[in-house]
């Protein structure tokens, strides 16, 4: 097919030999099959900001730094430079995100570089090597979905184990191969530790799913695998081969603030008891 404008830089400099097609075009990016040498790739090309439908929000954004302090000081105001930088930021989120999650171990395209605006990574196949199809595209019996859906539990836990949430996790943007699920779509992927909006995004992407194969497997409505997977992580008890269940409790605990009270009392006592012995040591020096 004819070379789109935006990989010809691609082509020049003899990343991809020829395009094969285009995959698909979302909201966000166009989608194409490349070749590359001997290896069958995919390309994904990013719309620009003004094209792009998605949540370039601040809510995915918090908690993200530039390259160094001054350009994220530059982010956070939002001058016109900040606004170049954040738009950077945003793009390379993706590819940042899919090195640091093939590191960890999760399932998720093999990334081989972001070029121009072009995100080059592996293609995932079913098994006559044609792109993957869509967890969405495909149908379960009640004991396919039961083990995919565990399957892609141990992925979530897996990605918050290595820092990242998806946020945007849905049948949609998980691809089926002859292994299981293959997760995709990462740009907007969220910094657990650094995001306030992190565990509500865990439970809405662990949500999605447990939804999406209720439909094949009713009990799995009921779970609630988000709300368990983020109260280990935030005890510090989170990892990759953690066994759960999918019950959770909320803490009937109420908090014993008459007891934080006397604490801070008994610190602000002494803290004036130490002041006062430091003022009668000072006198004596200076009568
Ligand atoms: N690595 C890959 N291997 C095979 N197919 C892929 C790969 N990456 C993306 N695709 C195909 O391209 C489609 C669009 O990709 P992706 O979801 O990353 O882009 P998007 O524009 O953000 O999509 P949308 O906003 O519509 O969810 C996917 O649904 C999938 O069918
Ligand atoms: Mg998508």
């Amino acid at each position: 097919m004819k070379i789109p404008k935006r990989l010809h830089p691609l082509v020049e400099d003899g990343l991809i030999d020829h395009i094969i097609c285009q995959l698909q075009s979302g909201k966000e990016a166009q989608v194409y099959m490349v070749r590359c040498g001997e290896d069958v790739r995919c390309a994904k090309v990013y719309k620009e900001a003004n094209k792009r439908s998605f949540k370039q929000a601040v809510q995915y954004q918090e908690g993200r730094t530039g390259r160094n302090s001054r350009r994220t000081r530059a982010m956070q105001k939002r001058t016109r430079y900040g606004q170049k930088e954040s738009e950077e930021a945003w793009l390379s989120a993706e590819v940042d995100a899919l090195y640091r999650l093939a590191a960890a171990g999760v399932r998720v395209p093999q990334p081989y570089g972001f070029v121009d605006g072009v995100l080059l990574m592996e293609l995932i196949t079913d098994s006559d090597g044609h792109a993957a199809p869509r967890l969405s595209d495909v149908s379960f019996s009640h004991e396919q979905a039961l083990e995919h859906h565990s399957k892609i539990i141990s992925e979530v836990v897996r990605m918050l184990c290595a820092g990242l949430v998806h946020g945007d996790l849905s049948e949609f943007n998980v691809l089926v191969d002859h292994n299981g699920p293959v997760i995709i779509d990462l740009p907007q992927a969220v910094n657990a530790a650094g995001n306030n909006s992190a565990r509500m995004m865990l439970e809405r992407d662990v949500n999605n799913m447990s939804a999406y194969f209720s439909r094949y497997a009713p009990e799995l409505f009921a779970t609630a695998y988000g709300k368990e997977i983020w109260s280990h992580y935030e005890s510090g008890n989170l990892y990759p081969e953690i066994e759960l269940t999918g019950h959770f409790v909320d803490s009937t605990i109420t908090a014993d603030v008459e007891g934080v009270m006397t604490v801070i009392d008994a610190a602000l006592k002494e803290e004036y008891e130490r002041q006062r012995r430091e003022q009668e040591a000072h006198s004596d020096f200076n009568p």
